[in-house]
């Protein structure tokens, strides 16, 4: 391989650009250009591609988003568009394609393998950590941190009023965010959607609290679990007590990768680059008990994502 290309997909997260950067300077130690593709898949469709040099990735690895920018492509989903991205592919002459991206860019990247025998790794980049197949995705651990900053100075405020605070965390359908976050924070409720809960159990848990004089509390809802907006109406109503809430949204996205984000993006976007160097595709490049692991992407779209439900009973146990 003479030429391989790298793109960023789906949502956006800090660390993605360190994972660039490996994966360029990677190359050019093995003799081999890198292409940016920008914008993801939609930037393929259209061919956004151009030669990425060591000084055109200087800087970076401290920036969180995306220097390529990112899309979530609707024309992707069909053979047309695919069509259109492998013809870019063979136009700039790139070889093999580094894709960082989540779930759905992983679904995009086995679809370029079987469909015309791209030669393609992914690398997980996204704040939710739901890919199977790494303990952890890049982002997942800057978000973490941004989450529990704002709980942080939340409960400041909840505690000087005798508030009831209901948060709610991004993770889109998993919990992975909510229960890290709310584990670290010190929440004294925290629901995902892997684990079925009602309002009674909330009710119960927040009079508990109160009865054991805890005037204040911090509950973290994960987005795939409930609406904080409608939470907080429910409690109110049904406890008569005076409740507020915050979406927290797209700020946990941004910010400057932590120093975990930047190492994990360094080894994998590092590790992708000579497996693929090497003859290797179709695979992922995840971190397993810290060292990295090649798994078959379509291994990784067949597996269950699993959260550690043990979380939620240890914070269940710290809330008293
Ligand atoms: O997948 C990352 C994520 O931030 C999810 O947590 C969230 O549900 C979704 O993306 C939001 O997507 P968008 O930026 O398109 O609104």
């Amino acid at each position: 391989m003479k030429r391989i290309g790298v793109l960023t997909s789906g949502g956006d997260s800090s660390g993605m650009n360190a994972a660039i950067r490996a994966i360029v300077r990677t190359a050019i130690s093995h003799g081999v250009e890198t292409y940016g593709i920008r914008h993801g898949f939609a930037g393929l469709i259209r061919g956004e591609c151009a030669l990425l040099t060591s000084r055109d990735v200087g800087g970076v690895i401290n920036r969180g988003g995306t220097f390529l920018r990112t899309s979530r492509c609707n024309e992707f989903l069909l053979p047309e568009g695919r069509a259109m991205a492998h013809a870019s592919l063979v136009k700039y002459g790139i070889e093999g394609l580094i894709v960082i991206g989540g779930d759905g860019t992983l679904r995009g990247a086995q679809c370029l393998f079987d469909e015309f025998g791209t030669a393609i790794n992914g690398v997980p980049g996204t704040i939710d950590n739901d890919v199977p197949g790494t303990d952890y995705s890049i982002g997942f651990d800057t978000a973490i941190n941004a989450a529990i900053d704002a709980i942080d100075r939340v409960r400041d405020t909840a505690y000087s009023h005798d508030r009831i605070f209901v948060i709610e965390v991004m993770g889109r359908h998993h919990g992975y965010i909510a229960a890290e976050a709310g584990l670290a924070a010190g929440a004294e409720i925290t629901l995902v959607p892997e684990h079925p809960y009602t309002l009674d159990d909330v009710c119960t848990a927040l009079q508990k609290a109160q009865d054991m004089g805890r005037l204040s509390c911090i509950v973290v809802v994960a987005e795939g679990a409930a609406s904080a907006a409608v939470l907080k109406e429910q409690i109110k109503e049904r406890m008569g007590l005076e409740v507020r809430y915050l979406v927290l949204g797209h700020m946990q996205r941004g910010g400057i990768p932590t120093a975990f984000d930047r190492a994990l993006a360094s080894r994998l976007g590092s590790f992708a680059t000579e497996r693929l160097l090497a003859g290797h595709s179709g695979e992922l490049a995840g971190l397993q008990n810290n060292m990295p692991v090649a798994t078959p992407i379509k291994e990784v779209l067949e597996m269950e994502c699993k959260l550690d439900l043990e979380k939620l009973r240890l914070m269940e146990m710290m809330a008293q």
